[in-house]
């Protein structure tokens, strides 16, 4: 096996469900679990095998690990406003997943990915759920043969707001959030307030309110298809447990000729946290070579470069999340 995967934020929210669908993925596959809190990061470790714990130091640039200590990879979960995770993936050649970009954040990673681009893989993962969702959409895609729009709706529980860390993403949002980007008729737009709102039906039949997040599924959906409107709204929900569900609507014709707008939905009965973690899995597997292919050399990746959207529509449901059209 390789060296552990260096798991930063590990003992979050979002790290300890990854832990649980890495090990199902990969049972043999050790993992390193990261924080400032060593104690913390320990007790993380104590619930998964062939985990370890291992204090992190975002100000210093080999990260304060143990010195001689080798990772198979560097996954970080949390927004890391010092960019030293990336440096140090880039340093020692190590694959790199950044998990918590909104679609203004990537800048300053994509400078550093273009200065030495043959040094690591970069895989931006800041999508919804983990790139679960838009890997989805895609493997629905395939079914078209032009496609023309595509909406996409998530209800989530309002409790459902993952860990402090969830909250200093939230909060960057500020006014990104009242101009939410989103393709329209061919053309990029920061959107008003007459383009931000989009109402949606829900997988039972509720209306929903969303507003589009400035989300890097927008970015990869217009890459990856030739839909000429692209947009992603979230709407929340009270009292309905931490279950949610993301609806997507693809407009446009089908290869068998039909022609119109169609619904998927992607139903799970946990936490988004749960659901983001297992889109983590998925992407760090591929990385390694453990799945889907040999391991992934130096490049910038999203997770439709990355991963099959067959694949990955397998081992969701293997996972539990339930699909309806
Ligand atoms: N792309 C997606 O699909 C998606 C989905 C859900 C969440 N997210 C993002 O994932 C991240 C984690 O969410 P969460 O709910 O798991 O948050 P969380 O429960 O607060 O977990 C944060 C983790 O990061 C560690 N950490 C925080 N600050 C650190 C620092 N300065 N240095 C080293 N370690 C640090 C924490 O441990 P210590 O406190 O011990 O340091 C903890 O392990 C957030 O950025 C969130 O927005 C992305």
């Amino acid at each position: 096996m390789k060296d552990p995967v260096l798991v930063i934020g590990g003992s979050g929210k979002v790290g300890r469900y990854f832990a649980k669908a890495f090990r199902k993925l990969q049972p043999k596959q050790p993992i390193a679990i990261g924080g400032r809190d060593l104690a913390k990061a320990k007790a993380a470790a104590e619930e998964s095998d062939l985990a370890e714990a291992v204090r992190v130091d975002l100000a210093r640039s080999d990260l304060g690990l143990p010195e001689g200590k080798k990772y198979s990879a560097v996954v970080v979960l949390l927004k890391d406003d010092t960019l030293n995770t990336m440096k140090y993936a880039q340093a020692n050649g190590l694959p790199y997943v950044s998990f918590s970009d909104w679609f203004f954040d990537i800048g300053p990673e994509v400078a550093l990915y273009v200065h030495a681009p043959k040094r690591a893989p970069v895989l931006f993962l800041g999508h919804a759920h983990g790139g679960t969702v838009t890997l989805a959409t895609l493997h629905f895609a395939r079914e078209f043969r032009t496609i023309e729009s595509i909406d996409i709706g998530v209800v989530a529980d309002e409790r459902d707001s993952g860990g402090p860390a969830a909250k200093v993403d939230m909060d960057r949002l500020g006014g990104a959030v009242s101009r939410p980007p989103i393709l329209k008729n061919g053309q990029w737009l920061w959107a008003g307030e007459d383009d931000a709102n989009r109402r949606f039906t829900g997988a039972d039949g509720r209306e929903w309110q969303g507003r589009a997040l400035p989300l890097l599924d927008v970015a990869s959906l217009a890459a990856a298809t030739d839909a000429k409107s692209v947009r992603i709204d979230y709407a929340l929900r009270a009292g309905d447990g931490l279950s949610h569900e993301s609806i997507l609507e693809i407009a446009g014709t089908k290869k068998d000729g039909s022609t119109g707008r169609f619904r998927y939905a992607l139903v799970d009965a946990v936490s988004h946290s749960e659901t983001s973690a297992r889109g983590v899995a998925f992407a760090v597997e591929r990385l390694l070579g453990l799945a889907g292919g040999p391991e992934v050399a130096a490049g910038l990746y999203h997770p439709e470069s990355l991963l099959d959207p067959g694949y990955v529509v397998e081992r969701m449901q293997e996972f539990g999340t339930r699909i309806e059209r």
